[in-house]
């Protein structure tokens, strides 16, 4: 069963490798897919890429670490991050992260024991003058308040 998970991820990775091509510039494109696809990028995947890119586990795993979007654990079906930079947290930030919180039973940082939502921090968004925002999967909802962002999360549930 092991082997067989193995060669599932070596051959999808050979895909993205011949999809993106073999040089650094594709480690990223890749990652961003296995991510979109298993919600995470496991260990075995992480040394696949390496192997097949050429280059160091340790280069693919510190990209991994710099960018928040990818993540080396699995998450819920919905990684709802809240942004905490300046405007958004001038904005009302921590009162909707309150709400947020209480409404999952969970801490930013957590998982729903039902793998439903993971919370979490981010930096800008981009949506500074319409803050305070988050992102969940890859939609952004801006203008929240604590109300709004309850209600966005009772639809997702
Ligand atoms: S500060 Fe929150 S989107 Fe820019």
């Amino acid at each position: 069963m092991l082997v067989m998970e193995k060669n599932a991820m070596t051959e999808e990775i050979e895909l993205l490798v011949s999809k993106y091509g073999q040089s650094r510039s594709s480690l990223i494109p890749i990652l961003q897919d296995i991510q979109r696809k298993h919600k995470y990028i496991p260990d075995f995947a992480q040394q696949e890429v390496a192997r097949l890119l050429d280059i160091h586990p340790v280069e693919v795993f510190s990209v991994i670490s710099f960018y928040s979007f990818l993540n080396t654990t699995p998450k819920g079906k919905y990684i709802v991050r809240l942004c905490q930079t300046i405007s958004c947290d001038m904005q009302g930030k921590a009162a909707v992260a309150k709400a947020i919180e209480r409404e999952l039973g969970i801490k930013f940082g957590e998982t729903s024991r039902d793998s439903k939502f993971t919370l979490e921090f981010a930096n800008c968004v981009g949506m500074c003058d319409q803050g305070p925002a988050m992102i969940i999967n890859e939609r952004v909802y801006s203008k929240l308040t604590p109300e709004k962002a309850v209600q966005i999360l009772n639809e997702l549930k």
